[in-house]
Parts: C-alpha cells; sequence; structure tokens
C-alpha cells in the first residue's frame, strides 16, 4: 500500500459498515509488530479493504482506512492523526465529522484527503501539513521558517509564571524579551497569562517573525508584542525583567539522525546548536547577564543532557542559579534558570 507498494491490502477494523468480507485474520500491521488480535476483539470486525484512494469512500471509512495505512508506516499517533487530517480535509470537528460519518466524500475532499495522506506517509509533521499547532491552548500559525512549538517548552511559560507567582510584578509592568521566538510560542503565551506585561521577539529569521507577528494579531496581543529581526539581543537595550529562549541547541554532527519529521520539516536554523550544542547559550548568558534588570531571570531551554554546562555558562556570566533546573514532563532537566543579582527591588 501506499508509496513504494502495492496500492491495496484488506484488513480489520471495528464498527458497521467497516467493509466488504468477514475475516479472523490479525491487522498486518499488528501482525507485523507481533500483537495477534485478542479472540474478543476478533468478533464482529470486518474487512476493510484499504487503497490509497479515498473517492466513494464515507468520512468513517476514510479515517479508518487512513488511519490503518498511518499504523502500517508505524505512526505512533495513527488514529489521532487521521481524525486530524481528514477533519482538516472536509473542513469538519470532530462533532461535525461524527454526525456526518455516513456522508461521502466529495471529489475535491478525497483529492485534499489523499494530498494529506501522502504527506503525513511521507514523514510530514501533522502541524506542518494544518498550518497550524497549539501552544499553551493559542492556536499559532506555522510556516516552513518556523519550529512547530514542542509541549516540552510550555516549561519555560509554566517555570516563569511560577517564579513571578507570588510577586507583585504578576500584575504590575513587566518586560519580556524572548530570544529566536520562532512563531513566537513563548513570548506570545506569556503575555497571554499576563495582563500588564509587554514584550519583544527576536529571531535570525526575518520570514519567522512575520508569522510571530501574525499570531500575536489573530491572538489580539499585537498591542504588547513587537518583533525584529537581529543576531539573539543585538537589536536590545537594558532593562529587562525576564528573558526567555529556546535556542538552536542540538549538536551539529547529531541533526543527520534526528526523525524525518524534525530533520526534514524543521528549519535548520531552529536546530543547529554548533559542535557541541551550546553556541547560543555562550551569547545568551553574558547578554542576559548585562540586559537583565536587576534581580531579573533568564530562562532557556535546554537538550535532555545540556543543563549543566548551561548553569556552569550562566554562572560564569555572573548569574546567580536560583533553584535547580525544571523538568519537563518527562522529567528530563529541561529548563535552566539565572537572576541577576538584587540591587533594589528584586523579583
Ligand atoms: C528551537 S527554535 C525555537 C522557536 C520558538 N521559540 C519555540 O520555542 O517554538 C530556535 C529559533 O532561534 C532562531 N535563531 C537561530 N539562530 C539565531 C540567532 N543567531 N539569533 C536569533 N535567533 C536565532 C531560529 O530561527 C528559531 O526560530
Amino acid at each position: 500500500m501506499g508509496e513504494g507498494g502495492s496500492n491495496t491490502h484488506s484488513v480489520f477494523e471495528t464498527g458497521e459498515g467497516a467493509g466488504r468480507h468477514e475475516s479472523l485474520s490479525p491487522s498486518p500491521a499488528r501482525a507485523a509488530r507481533g500483537h495477534p488480535l485478542p479472540q474478543g476483539e476478533r468478533e464482529g470486525r470486518k474487512r476493510l479493504r484499504v487503497t490509497d484512494s479515498f473517492t466513494g469512500q464515507t468520512i468513517e471509512t476514510a479515517r479508518r482506512m487512513l488511519a490503518i495505512r498511518l499504523r502500517a508506516r508505524d505512526v505512533e499517533s495513527a488514529d489521532l492523526d487521521a481524525r486530524l487530517l481528514t477533519g482538516a480535509a472536509l473542513g469538519l470537528d470532530l462533532t461535525g465529522m461524527m454526525s456526518a460519518a455516513k456522508r461521502l466524500l466529495t471529489d475535491d475532499e478525497s483529492a485534499r484527503l489523499a494530498d494529506f495522506a501522502r504527506r503525513r506517509i511521507a514523514g510530514e509533521p501533522v502541524a506542518r501539513i494544518l498550518g497550524v499547532r497549539e501552544f499553551w491552548s493559542l492556536p499559532l500559525q506555522l510556516s516552513a521558517d518556523t519550529l512547530v512549538p514542542r509541549p516540552d517548552t510550555e516549561t519555560i511559560v509554566e517555570a516563569a509564571l511560577e517564579l513571578l507567582d507570588n510577586d507583585r510584578r504578576r500584575n504590575g509592568s513587566l518586560a519580556i524579551a524572548d530570544l529566536g521566538t520562532g512563531s513566537g510560542a513563548i513570548l506570545l503565551a506569556l503575555l497571554s497569562e499576563l495582563p500588564g506585561a509587554f514584550g519583544v521577539g527576536t529571531d535570525i529569521n526575518a520570514a519567522a517573525l512575520r508569522t510571530a507577528q501574525l499570531n500575536a494579531r489573530q491572538l489580539g496581543l499585537a498591542s504588547r508584542a513587537g518583533f525584529v529581526a537581529c543576531n539573539y539581543t543585538d537589536a536590545l537595550a537594558g532593562g529587562w525583567d525576564l528573558i526567555v529562549s529556546n535556542p538552536p541547541y542540538i549538536r551539529s554532527a547529531d541533526i543527520a539522525g534526528l526523525s524525518i519529521e524534525v530533520r526534514d520539516h524543521d528549519p535548520r536554523r531552529a536546530l543547529d546548536g554548533g559542535v557541541d550544542g551550546l553556541d547560543a547559550y555562550r551569547i545568551i548568558a553574558p547578554d542576559a547577564a548585562r540586559l537583565l534588570a536587576p534581580g531579573g531571570l533568564l530562562l532557556v531551554e535546554v537538550g535532555h543532557d545540556q543543563s549543566g554546562e548551561v548553569a556552569r555558562l550562566m554562572a560564569d556570566a555572573g548569574l546567580t542559579l536560583p533553584g535547580s533546573p525544571r523538568t519537563d514532563l518527562a522529567g528530563i532537566r529541561r529548563v535552566v534558570i539565572g537572576q541577576k543579582s538584587i540591587r533594589q527591588d528584586g523579583i
């Protein structure tokens, strides 16, 4: 099936109208992974003829066919991806898809879904195909020049809000700089939570900033967000309460070994952190020490094995380390925090 294979195969799916023949064989994808269907699951299964074309299929069958094709390619989130792509091809949300489940796809819809299927099977992430990704519950537009924001990066937002929580500054005026802002994810998430804050996002890639600006406008945050194309802090004067950054931190030599989704679809400039992955931190740590207001905080995302070295770079730059690195949901030390010494009112 799909690219590089025959165009049709039969697998088993639950539910009414799933297919044309009764059979008790497990799906090829499942059998290949050594998971024959348990007896109970086999009952009531019907053979679904899976083809590359969705023409003449109902919405429900098309979604199932896509899920099967993705599963056969070992896409981990096959069911979710199939639901999202089918919904996007049809312009329907989950409720809309469920209520129209038995409707046949139009020719345009089948062609669109076939295109989405081809791209996903070739390794393009769903967020890139849809051109949008949710971050901190905010829908963010993407472009070829922006990284797809990752859930791990929400750790920076969480940590910053927590550090500001007990402080009057949380509701007061706060100046935030986001270095390497990409789609604007971190800055816009923070501005959405801090009504008195304003911020600037910088990026070396001016095209990425156009997307960040669009996101700021669509989220109603444009009056408090500015964007400037420059090398990290080059265009910034001092006095920041918060500097945040998720810079490129992959070692150059490791990029070839990344998954296709990342290596071939995220911009190289968003990934490549130089020989040891630490190039950006060597610039950001001393710049932040110079540009932060007294008591101001620097929060940076780091790779899974970089927290110690980044903490050392911060200490070398004269920042204090107000606590241990914050861990992400997988327990990885993901965010390193530095603070400029308090000479007047502190955070
Ligand atoms: C890992 S991405 C992070 C994007 C976004 N902040 C996020 O978390 O989704 C790193 C970003 O840094 C930008 N970048 C790379 N080198 C830079 C530099 N020298 N100065 C400013 N930005 C840079 C890239 O263009 C990219 O948008």
